[in-house]
């Protein structure tokens, strides 16, 4: 009978604190859903989708999608991807995919993820050109923009604009594009970016430290940090007692 006890206890906290956490944020937080789901698995969900049978095997020959399915095994990485459909890809100039190099397969895959999650209404918050998960924003620019409900990318290269959502689950987004992304760095390589005043060599690479990935997920994970930072405290210190 007391055995029950502590679990009972455990369970309570545990109640409480994801109730906390939902109402200091403010938002419907992910924390509800059941236990520790499994993480999404990008090839279950495009093949599900239908209409993506080219994009899962560029996914699948690149690797990318086993990076992407490895990175989402931990809950707190944030993904958004942009996926065209087969449509997109026939209508590609033909021989463009096999025109490639390896890496500049991967390189096109990794132009249509970006490291954070970005929900429908969030992405008028976007400042352009875009980080992607493919090089530097100026060999690879993507600029997004956004009018009612309609959300438009360019790629200085391609015009689109997201068609529907594939999947979402506060953790990772997929949308629907019938456009292959095309970025400037492997379809139109531009001369490089004019050299910087002399005068300042340190800033410059400053500024490129600071552009990495892991900093553009940390800025956008901001949203709601503030307000969840006290309970998250709270909530390892309850771990650590539990657990120690
Ligand atoms: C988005 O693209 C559509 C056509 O593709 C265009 O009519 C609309 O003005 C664009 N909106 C923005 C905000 O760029
Ligand atoms: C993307 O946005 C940047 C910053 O606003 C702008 O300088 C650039 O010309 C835009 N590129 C395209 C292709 O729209
Ligand atoms: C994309 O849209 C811009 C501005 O709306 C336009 O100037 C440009 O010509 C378009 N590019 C293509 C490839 O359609």
């Amino acid at each position: 009978m007391m055995k029950t006890m502590p679990r009972f206890t455990f369970s309570l906290l545990f109640i409480f604190f994801f109730h906390c956490s939902t109402i200091v944020a403010q938002a419907p937080a992910p924390a509800l859903s059941p236990g520790p789901a499994a993480p999404p698995d990008i090839y279950k969900i495009l093949t599900k989708a239908g209409q993506f049978t080219v994009l899962i095997r560029l996914l699948r020959s690149t690797q990318v999608g086993n990076q992407i399915n490895s990175q989402l095994s931990d809950s707190k990485s944030e993904l958004t991807f942009f996926a065209p459909t087969d449509n997109a890809f026939s209508s590609l100039k033909t021989g463009t995919l096999n025109s490639l190099s390896d890496q500049q397969k991967v390189m096109l895959v990794q132009f249509h993820l970006i490291p954070s999650f970005i929900s429908l209404t969030n992405f008028q918050t976007l400042s352009n050109p875009v980080q992607t998960q493919a090089s530097n924003t100026y060999e690879f620019p993507l600029n997004i923009t956004t009018s009612g409900n309609q959300v438009n990318m360019t790629t200085g290269l391609v015009n689109t604009s997201i068609s529907g959502t594939v999947y979402s689950d506060n953790q990772l987004a997929i949308y629907q594009v019938e456009k292959v992304l095309q970025p400037l760095g492997i379809f139109a390589p531009r001369a490089p970016a004019p050299a910087p005043a002399p005068a300042a060599p340190k800033e410059k690479k400053k500024s490129a430290a600071s552009k990495s990935p892991v900093a553009s997920v940390d800025a956008s994970g901001a949203v709601g940090v503030k307000r969840n930072g006290i309970v998250s405290i709270g909530f390892s210190l309850l771990l650590a007692t539990i657990f120690l």
